[in-house]
């Protein structure tokens, strides 16, 4: 026997019970996103590797250790996208479409980095995102924050909070990384390796260690929120106003940086406890300086993006079930009634039902079976005796009560009513 080959650690098979819960999320997703006249746009999965090392930084944890490069066959080297922003803003420049224009974008697909898996953290994971540009905020900024906790309220998703930050320009960001870099470098010898290695290359990212003993020393480091500059500071000033008077709930965080260097002034994620260690479900912000940065005409932009796997533990551990099953579901005993099944499977469906016609013959206690298993509201069956009559015997699967007999010009009408009925 040979070897049975299985699937890339950290790449899951989203299975039918699965993708009921993803569809489900997905469709709420889109009504929500198109409630505030957000349009889709689809984007490669694969762009060329410089796309990600311009945009998302050299010395971030992605760029360094996490991306799936390789070389096509001509040579170039190219990148499984880790994120949707860079392609985002590169369709945006390369199609024209910045130009005295405002967009609102969103997008959902697969991301690949190559992290270490555990649970809410994969190689092949998928994010719902959103990109917007020509708008300078706060104003956008709300509403993309707004726009999210519309989606968890939707989505029945109650424990989560809401954290936000300002980056400042890059220029305050500068001047602050400096002071930050002196005070680490005096508390040097309580740092680990990891931080060592950030306060190095990107010190910005020390402030995001989850290790206790580094987290004592970088409550006592000097604040970015004090180093902001004015025009920032009142940017954010009027982001909290705004979130306060539409009444979402929100805390200022001074340490959140997030992990990729586009950002600029707002910064903000929905975080839950309810997840463990992966809690963060949706994370974005301001990047006005990467269009400029990535070739394009200087655009202000701010965007967020969305974990499905996340989203959709919270949903399942919030007890919900979507429903997805068929309406009814016919039984066939006999072959008349076999050769007779798929038309009038046919006929049902035209007159909107949703159908699952028993194939393979059999007897009534396994069709029946069956039909239980499927999740169908109503059995039909269809016999020797109800074909004589032209009727058809219909059975609620999920109500107690006697099979009825219904002539078979009525049954769809009938069943059109009694789920009417039932929701
Ligand atoms: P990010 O924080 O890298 O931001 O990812 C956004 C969300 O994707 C995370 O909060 C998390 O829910 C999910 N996620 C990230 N990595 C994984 C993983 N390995 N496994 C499962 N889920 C994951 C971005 O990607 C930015 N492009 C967001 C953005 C859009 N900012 C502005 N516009």
């Amino acid at each position: 026997m040979s070897t049975t080959i299985q699937a890339i650690r950290g790449m899951n098979d989203l299975l039918p019970d699965d993708v009921v819960y993803w569809q489900w999320v997905e469709g709420i997703a889109r009504e929500v996103l198109e409630s505030y006249g957000y349009a889709e746009i689809r984007l490669p999965q694969i762009e060329r590797t410089e796309l990600f090392r311009r945009s998302i930084g050299e010395v971030t944890d992605i760029v360094e250790k996490e991306m799936y490069t390789f070389e096509d066959r001509n040579g170039d080297s190219l990148t499984l996208r880790p994120e949707g922003t860079a392609g985002c803003v590169r369709a945006a420049i390369e199609n024209g479409m910045l130009h005295n224009q405002v967009h609102r974008l969103w997008y959902s697909g697969p991301m690949f980095r190559h992290e270490r898996p555990q649970k809410g953290r994969y190689r092949q994971f998928y994010q719902i995102g959103a990109e917007t540009f020509g708008m300078e905020g706060p104003d956008i900024d709300a509403e993309l924050v707004l726009l999210t906790a519309r989606l968890w309220n939707r989505l029945g998703i109650s424990d989560v909070e809401l954290q936000i930050n300002s980056l400042g320009t890059l220029d305050a960001r500068n001047r602050y990384r400096l002071e930050l870099v002196a005070y680490l470098e005096d508390h040097r010898q309580r740092l680990d390796e990891d931080s060592k290695r950030r306060l190095e290359h990107n010190p910005l990212r020390v402030l995001d260690s989850k290790n206790p003993e580094v987290q004592e020393v970088v409550a006592g480091a000097p604040s970015l929120l004090d180093h902001l500059d004015g025009p920032s500071r009142d940017h954010f000033e009027q982001l909290q106003e705004r979130i306060a008077d539409a009444g979402v709930s929100f805390r200022v965080n001074p340490r959140l940086v997030r992990g990729l260097d586009y950002y600029t002034r707002t910064v903000f994620e929905w975080v839950t406890t309810e997840l463990g260690a992966q809690g963060t479900i949706c994370a974005g912000g301001r990047y006005d300086g990467l269009v400029e940065q990535l070739g394009g005409k200087a655009t202000a932009a701010a965007g967020f993006a969305l974990g499905m796997e996340r989203v959709v533990d919270l949903v399942r551990q919030s007890g919900f079930h979507p429903d997805r099953h068929v309406d009814a579901y016919l039984i066939l005993l006999g072959e008349t009634a076999q050769s007779r099944g798929l038309s009038l499977g046919e006929s049902l469906r035209s007159q909107g039902l949703r159908v699952l016609v028993h194939c393979g013959g059999g007897s009534m206690k396994s069709q029946m079976k069956r039909a239980d298993k499927s999740g169908a509201v109503f059995a039909l069956i269809l016999g020797d005796e109800e074909l004589a009559a032209g009727n058809v015997a219909v059975k609620n699967l999920r109500a107690a009560g006697e099979q009825l007999l219904l002539p078979g010009q009525d049954v769809a009408a009938e069943l059109v009513r009694m789920l009417a009925q039932n929701n």
